[in-house]
C-alpha cells in the first residue's frame, strides 16, 4: 500500500493527495499527528506546500524520521514561486539518506495573502488549470519514472532565516470583535499555539506560519498586523472538515 503523507493549512495539498489517492490508491495520513517511520508502506509520497523557498516545519521534522528502503516521491505545491524549494527538498532529504526517487513542484492557489490580494479571477484560473499538472505528476509517478530537480542557485537562506522567525507571526495575530469564540483556530492549529481563556483568543510563540487559524476562521476575525482585510482562501474542491484527518 502507498502512503501518502500531506501537509495542508488551506486543503491544496490535501486536494493534491486526495487526487493522487483516486489513481494511485492507498492511505492518506496527517504528518503532524502521525508518529512512525512510514514502514508499514511498500512506498511513500510526501505532499507538502512550499514555505519560503522550502518547507513547513512540520515536513521539515518529519523527513529524517522517514523508512530509508522505502521509495520517496516529494510532491511540493506552490502559490507563485519555486525559488529552489525542489532542490532543496531533495537535498534534505538525500542528506538524511532517503531514497528519493522523484521531487516535482506544481502551482497551486497562493495562500500567502497577509498583505496583498490574489484576485479571484487568478485563484480560479490556477485551480482550473491545476487538475493536467497533478494529473501530469501522479502518472509520472505511477511509471515510477526518475524525476530529480536539477542543481539551483537555492534560496536556502531564505529560508532558514524565515522558519527561524515564523514563531513571530503568532505575535502579530490580534483577533477582532467579530470572534465569537467557536474555538475553531484553538482546534485546527497544527502548532497547539492557540488558546482561548475566559472566551479569549490567545497567540503563543510557536506558531508555523501555516495560516490556517487566518484563513479559516468563520468570522474571519483573525488579523495581520491589525489590517481589516477580507480575502481568504481555503481550496474550494475540498471538504475542509478533512484538513488535518487521516483518510483510509
Ligand atoms: C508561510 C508560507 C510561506 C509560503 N512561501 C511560498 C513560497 O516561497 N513560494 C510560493 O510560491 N508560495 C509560497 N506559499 C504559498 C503556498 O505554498 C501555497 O499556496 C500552497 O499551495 C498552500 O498549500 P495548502 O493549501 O496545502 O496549505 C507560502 C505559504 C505560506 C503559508
Amino acid at each position: 500500500m502507498i502512503g501518502i503523507f500531506y501537509f495542508s493549512a488551506t486543503g491544496n495539498s490535501l486536494y493534491i493527495s486526495q487526487k493522487i489517492r483516486e489513481k494511485m490508491g492507498g492511505k492518506i495520513i496527517y504528518i503532524p499527528t502521525y508518529t512512525g517511520n512510514g514502514s508499514e508502506f511498500d512506498k511513500i509520497i510526501v505532499v507538502s506546500p512550499i514555505y519560503s523557498a522550502g518547507l513547513p516545519v512540520h515536513v521539515y521534522d518529519f523527513l529524517p524520521r522517514l523508512d530509508k528502503e522505502k521509495e520517496l516521491y516529494i510532491v511540493l505545491n506552490y502559490g507563485g514561486m519555486v525559488g529552489g524549494a525542489d532542490y532543496f527538498a531533495y537535498e534534505y532529504a538525500r542528506q538524511n539518506g532517503l531514497n528519493v526517487k522523484s521531487v516535482f513542484a506544481l502551482k497551486m492557489p497562493e495562500n500567502y495573502t497577509l498583505t496583498f490580494t490574489v484576485p479571484n479571477f487568478y485563484l480560479k484560473r490556477v485551480l482550473e488549470s491545476a487538475d493536467k499538472r497533478i494529473e501530469r505528476v501522479i502518472s509520472k509517478i505511477s511509471r515510477g519514472e526518475p524525476a530529480l530537480p536539477k542543481k539551483k542557485r537555492t534560496k536556502e537562506k531564505i529560508y532558514y532565516k524565515n522558519k527561524a522567525n515564523w514563531h513571530l507571526i503568532g505575535e502579530r495575530f490580534s483577533v477582532s470583535e467579530d470572534c465569537i469564540g467557536c474555538g475553531k483556530c484553538v482546534g485546527l492549529c497544527p502548532a497547539q499555539n492557540i488558546s482561548m481563556e475566559n472566551g479569549k483568543i490567545t497567540f503563543g510563540n510557536v506558531c508555523v506560519a501555516c495560516l490556517g487559524c487566518y484563513h479559516r476562521c468563520p468570522q474571519k476575525a483573525i488579523r495581520y498586523l491589525r489590517k481589516k482585510k477580507r480575502d481568504r482562501y481555503i481550496n474550494p474542491r475540498i471538504d475542509e472538515n478533512l484538513i488535518g484527518k487521516n483518510l483510509d
